[in-house]
């Protein structure tokens, strides 16, 4: 049994708290929030995606307003982090320097310096580090890794990716709008899709980006086109829409023999189009990123392996890029990386 400390009860702490009732290996045997009313799962967290129903076991959980004394008092393998952006590198090193393996929250950190000492203080601990870059693990996603790697339709011509949500409202002390603790729309939400676009192509050589400026500071809208040799690839990263908005995720793939679309807004998310033989809907699995990607590294932590889909070092290339973007749009020129 893997035990785990989850810390942060807001949207993700609620969201992961939700997965792990459906994680047979793992127990949770602490939980933490600052705030004492945070630590009442009986009320909701927010979010813009729907948390599962709550029937995860945490009679075993001692709960904690102060995440030094925890790490202190120990009781578990691992320390998950769902607290906010601007504490991900401290609690990150924290819990590594305790002797804990640590699952962080995506964006990793707010500067590639802060990541780097995150690598570094995993390494000389020798303690595990993964960041919830949950879409490697999202079914939709990966079926689409799949397809491309597997080269079925030939090579890739285009791929355009955009993310829309409304205006975030539920987070505490509305943090997610302070850009200086959440990086705004541009990291927060976007860094999803700079990391897909590096798990699919690698590394662009450039970005050239253009932002909306919003509230909190920040780019509340990122447009970017990548710089690939062989392709074109674009993004859009967009927390500025209405409170009656859905969040959508979308990804259009134009390859030399056939099409992959992905529209959350649609009934069948993931249509397949290819030539000459009509269109299909892959079978998915029913499970969603946030399940694998818990999962998976509750796996690592029992085995002793290192993380291979989302590395520490994969999350610190993506928000490499995404603060290049960021650059790129204040600059308004390509930035090269
Ligand atoms: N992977 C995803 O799809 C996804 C989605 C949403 C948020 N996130 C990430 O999850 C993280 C949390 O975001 P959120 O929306 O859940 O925020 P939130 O504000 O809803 O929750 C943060 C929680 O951390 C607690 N907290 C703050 N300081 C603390 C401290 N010193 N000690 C212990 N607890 C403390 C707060 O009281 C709050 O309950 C962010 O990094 C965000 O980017 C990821």
């Amino acid at each position: 049994m893997v035990r785990v400390a989850l810390v942060g009860l807001g949207f993700m702490g609620r969201m992961h708290l939700s997965i792990y009732g459906k994680i047979s290996n793992v127990q949770i045997t602490a939980l933490c929030d600052s705030r004492e009313e945070s630590l009442d799962l009986s009320k909701s967290g927010g979010g813009n995606i729907e948390v599962g129903e709550m029937t995860t076991d945490v009679s075993k959980a001692r709960l904690f307003t102060d995440y030094k004394k925890m790490l202190a008092e120990g009781g578990f393998d691992y320390v998950d982090l769902c607290v906010q952006t601007s504490l991900h590198k401290d609690f990150s090193v924290m819990a590594l320097k305790a002797g804990y393996d640590v699952f962080c929250e995506k964006p990793m950190a707010l500067t590639t310096e802060e990541a780097d000492e995150m690598i570094k203080v995993s390494k000389e601990t020798g303690k595990l580090l993964t960041i919830g870059q949950c879409l490697r693990f999202w079914p939709m996603y990966v079926k689409i890794k799949e397809l491309l790697d597997s080269k079925t339709y030939g090579k890739v011509i285009s791929a355009e990716f955009s993310r829309y949500s409304p205006t975030p409202t539920w987070s505490v002390n509305n943090w997610i709008m302070d850009s200086r603790l959440s990086g705004n729309a541009a990291l927060d939400l976007h860094i999803h899709d700079v990391d897909i676009i590096q798990f699919y192509f690698g590394k662009p050589q450039g970005v050239n980006s253009s932002g909306e400026v919003s509230a909190g500071g920040g780019f509340g809208h990122i447009s970017t086109i990548y710089d690939y040799p062989d392709k074109t690839v674009t993004s859009v990263g967009n927390w500025l829409c209405s409170d009656s908005f859905p969040l959508i995720m979308r990804a259009l793939i134009v390859l030399e023999n056939g099409v992959i679309n992905l529209d959350t807004s649609q009934s069948d998310a993931l249509t397949v189009y290819e030539n000459g033989k009509g269109k299909f809907t892959p079978v998915l699995d029913s499970e969603d990123g946030y399940y694998f990607e818990l999962k998976s590294f509750a796996q690592n932590v029992e085995t002793r392996k290192e993380p291979t889909v989302v590395t520490s070092e994969s999350a610190r290339d993506s928000l490499a890029v995404a603060l290049a973007e960021i650059e790129s749009a204040k600059m308004k020129k390509k930035v090269s990386l």
